[in-house]
Formats: C-alpha cells, sequence, structure tokens
C-alpha cells in the first residue's frame, strides 16, 4: 500500500491530512507525526483531530488507513513525506525570521528521513520554504530529483484567482504561473497568464497588473492577518496537488522550487520554476520569459540566494 506521511500535524498537516482522506485516487497508510508534548496535551486540538478523522474515515468507507505517532522512525520507508514541521509566520513577521528557528528543527529530521526513507519523494513546506528545501536536500542526503520545495502552487493559485477575477472569468479558464522565490521577491509570469485563451493585458491595464502582482505577493501576510495565522487549507491543497501529480504518476506541469543546474542561468539554488511531477520525481522545465520577467527572476534568484546563505 502507498505510504505517505505528515511530518508535522499543525495547521497545514491537519489540512493536508483531511484532502487525502478524502481522495479516493490516495488511498493509503496515512502517518501523521508531530511531536509527543503536542500529542499527549490536554486538551490536544492535533490528537482531537486525528480521532474525528479516524470516524471520518468509517463514514466514507474507504480503504485510507491513518496513524498518529510522536516516533519519527514510524515514517519509514514513505513514498511521499511531506514536511510541514516547524512554526508558522506570525503576524509582523517575514518568512525568513523564521530561518534560524525552522532551520533547529528541520536539520534533524531531514537527517533521519534521508537514513530511514531513501526511496522517498520529499516536499518541503516549512517557511522559508526556499531555504528549508535546500537544507532538506543537504541534510538528507536524498537524489536532488526527489527533494522539492511546495510554494509555486499556492502562489499560482493566488494569481489565477486575481487574474480570473479581472477578467470576470472563472479559475477553470484561467492559467497562470508564478516563479522566483517564496516571499516578497515572488514573480508573476503574465505572458504565460491567459483567460479564456486571450493573454492577461487584453483585459487590464498595466496598473491594474501591478496591483495583481502586490496583491498576490502579500497573500500570505493578508490571511495572516484576517484570520490570525498563516494559511493552511489553501498550503496543504498545494502539496497535495503535488502529491497526487508524483504518486500517480500525473507529470503535471507545477510550478515548485526545484534545485537548479544551470537552468535560467543559476546553479546550486532551489527556487520556484516550472517542474513536471511524475513517479520519476522532478524535472525542471524552462519556458521562455520576457526581458522585464526574466530581469524581476534574476533579482527574485538573488534574494533567495541571501535568505539560503544565512543557513550555517
Ligand atoms: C503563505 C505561507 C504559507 O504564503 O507561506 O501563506
Amino acid at each position: 500500500m502507498t505510504k505517505i506521511s505528515l511530518v508535522g500535524f499543525g495547521g497545514i498537516g491537519i489540512e493536508a491530512a483531511k484532502i487525502i482522506i478524502q481522495d479516493p485516487s490516495l488511498c493509503c497508510n496515512l502517518v501523521c507525526y508531530d511531536r509527543k508534548e503536542a500529542i499527549d496535551a490536554d486538551p490536544s486540538p492535533i490528537a482531537g483531530a486525528y480521532e474525528e478523522m479516524r470516524d471520518a474515515i468509517g463514514i466514507q468507507e474507504s480503504g485510507h488507513c491513518i496513524h498518529l505517532t510522536s516516533n519519527l522512525d514510524d515514517v519509514a520507508d514513505s513514498d511521499v513525506i511531506i514536511v510541514t514541521a516547524g512554526l508558522p509566520r506570525k503576524q509582523g513577521q517575514s518568512r525568513a525570521d523564521l530561518i534560524n528557528d525552522n532551520a533547529a528543527t528541520i536539520g534533524p529530521i531531514a537527517e533521519k528521513i534521508g537514513k530511514i526513507a531513501p526511496n522517498v519523494f520529499l516536499i518541503m513546506v516549512t517557511n522559508p520554504l526556499d531555504a528549508m528545501v535546500e537544507l532538506a536536500y543537504r541534510k538528507s542526503g536524498l537524489p536532488v530529483h526527489m527533494v522539492v520545495g511546495q510554494a509555486g502552487v499556492l502562489d499560482t493559485g493566488r494569481l489565477t484567482m486575481e487574474a480570473a477575477h479581472a477578467a470576470k472569468s472563472y479559475a477553470s479558464q484561467t492559467q497562470s504561473v508564478v516563479l522566483g522565490g517564496h516571499g516578497p521577491q515572488m514573480v508573476p509570469i503574465y505572458s504565460h497568464t491567459y483567460i479564456s485563451g486571450k493573454p492577461i493585458s487584453d483585459y487590464v491595464d498595466q496598473k491594474e497588473l501591478d496591483a495583481i502582482e502586490a496583491r498576490v505577493a502579500d497573500r500570505g501576510a493578508t490571511i495572516i492577518k484576517k484570520q490570525g495565522r498563516s494559511a493552511t487549507f489553501s498550503t496543504a491543497m498545494a502539496a497535495v496537488k503535488m502529491v497526487r501529480s508524483y504518486i500517480l504518476d500525473q507529470r503535471k506541469a507545477l510550478p515548485a522550487a526545484a534545485r537548479l543546474n544551470g537552468e535560467y542561468g543559476v546553479k546550486d539554488l532551489f527556487v520556484g520554476v516550472i517542474t513536471e511531477i511524475s513517479r520519476k520525481g522532478v524535472k525542471v522545465l524552462e519556458i521562455p520569459l520576457s526581458n522585464e520577467e526574466k530581469n524581476k527572476f534574476n533579482k527574485s534568484v538573488e534574494e533567495t540566494r541571501k535568505i539560503v546563505a544565512e543557513l550555517k
């Protein structure tokens, strides 16, 4: 049976589990790991969420199995692991502010995953994303095509909705893509943003394009402000989309943080690009960019390099 593990069963992990257990195409053994203190707390919202999910599987009469554990050994030999462990961003914090705290959590976890799940497809979600995925790659020793960061699917979903709204259309008629680092430096690629087959520039002027860009970049902070905590459901939806493409060998073209080796003129850095995710792992796809997009992408790469360089 396919084994999917969630390392970090907080806000995003719980939402990811809910999405996975409702998806018959992802019928699996689902292992949910978190710290013992969090599971044994009284009351423990995460232990409660887990108990409810067990019941939900019963209602659904699906073949999913679910386990909650504080023993990281239980993720051994997973096919896919989504790592969301670490602190989420709070109001007033940048993603980069989390680097020291979250590196201390992610380093040992990644090292262990590399040892006990050597064939895993590892999807990192913890922020600052581009640095945490690099750290996980280094510490796990996993091959480069089996380590990827989730950010682009979320950012692209955000742009898709903004673009669809601006054109009074629907997400189902809209294609878009956001590349670059996951932070204020993300780059909406308007040359690949189409609504009902027409470029976004047919619908809105430059001023509105700039406003959309600012709203997309600020979306994470907007959500923190509105709900008092960072995005969980949408982030989980994005990570599970990547899981499906891998497990079901869908070979979807998905924006994700992959480690570049000369593509876009960049080497040895995880940064958001279009990738193909299949049972073979992640493969970088290079797409043509306008000159302005290239400049913005290069700036984003430099910003991302600075954040990654803070890793000790
Ligand atoms: C966001 C966080 C999850 O963009 O990075 O909402």
